[in-house]
């Protein structure tokens, strides 16, 4: 039972209050959430047909109301019609019903002449963000792709590294400094030519072992069944001459995303210590997606 003697009713004069503006900010913080609930797009641009003798390359903005972020800007891709710019962009989209003119706008740069193009977010969304869009005019017959990606984490250690380095006499003494490049490519591109370096990690000194657990690594071109694998070069740093080669693994992306464990694989290729590169092993460790939904 609720007890109405006189000292409680007094107190409870100021209580109501107080509950009454806990739950009102309460609502107002939801109800700001809601407002502003987002989803991070990632996405990559590819373009079709594009005139064959030029050094085309994007600006990208959000355009949003009446004010417009620059996205960035990626490289250029000489003489190829149907380039690929591996540049991931990240753009905002909020959901909610009175938030609309959502767009990017689009250009083409290093042709004969600018080509722009809007692109209605919300028609990207319908599209399962995959979205083909024509250029017009001058340039009608070529279009951009847009595709989203869903980036993760993941991170590396290498182990059993041998000694690599000799002294006078030619025994191995040292041990090594070792890094890792990481590139990515695609099955349908030629072997070599089309892979993008996207991650190099910190040089450890001189050790058998080495773990880079605590610098999780962001790959962010990542579309399911695309064919991509990952080319992991585990370099020997080197401060009198040229880095040395210690050895590679190739990881196939989408099976590696459908585990979500921990991957170890011996490194290939190890040319400089022979017999004993042999023991060498990779991880690869599943660190998980990136948040793309926040409130
Ligand atoms: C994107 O759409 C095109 C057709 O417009 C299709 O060929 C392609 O496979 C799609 N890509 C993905 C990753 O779904
Ligand atoms: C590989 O490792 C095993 C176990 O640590 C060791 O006995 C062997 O000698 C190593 N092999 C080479 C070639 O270093």
């Amino acid at each position: 039972m609720i007890n109405f003697s006189a000292k409680n009713i007094r107190n409870m004069k100021y209580t109501f209050p107080l509950i009454l503006l806990i739950s009102l900010s309460f609502a107002l913080t939801r109800a700001q959430n809601e407002g502003s609930h987002f989803t991070n797009l990632y996405f990559t641009v590819s373009g079709r047909n594009l005139p064959s003798n030029g050094n085309p390359y994007l600006l990208i903005y959000h355009v949003h109301d009446d004010s417009s972020t620059n996205l960035g800007k990626t490289l250029g891709v000489k003489d190829n019609p149907n380039p690929e710019w591996n540049k991931v962009f990240k753009a905002k989209y909020f959901h909610g019903e009175n938030v609309q003119n959502q767009r990017l706008f689009v250009q083409v740069k290093g042709l004969q002449n600018t080509a722009n193009v809007f692109v209605e977010l919300s028609s990207y969304m319908e599209s399962g963000q995959n979205l083909s869009i024509p250029l017009t005019g001058e340039y009608s017959g070529s279009s951009l792709i847009l595709q989203g990606t869903t980036p993760f984490y993941f991170s590396l250690q290498v182990n059993n590294i041998p000694a690599t380095d000799f002294n006078w006499w030619g025994v191995r003494t040292g041990l090594s400094d070792p890094y890792i490049n990481c590139y990515f490519f695609s099955a349908s591109d030629p072997w070599d030519a089309q892979r993008s370096k996207f991650h190099e990690t910190t040089v450890v000194r001189n050790v058998h072992d080495a773990s880079w657990w605590d610098q999780p690594i962001e790959y962010l071109n990542y579309v399911k069944g695309k064919g991509q694998k990952f080319l992991l070069e585990v370099m020997d740093h080197d401060h009198m001459s040229k880095d040395d080669f210690l050895g590679e693994a190739i990881i196939d992306v989408d099976e590696f995303v459908r585990h979500e464990a921990i991957l170890i694989t011996p490194l290939l290729n190890t040319p400089k210590i022979g017999q004993a590169g042999q023991n060498i092993t990779l991880t690869v460790k599943w660190e998980g997606w990136a948040q793309l939904t926040e409130p």
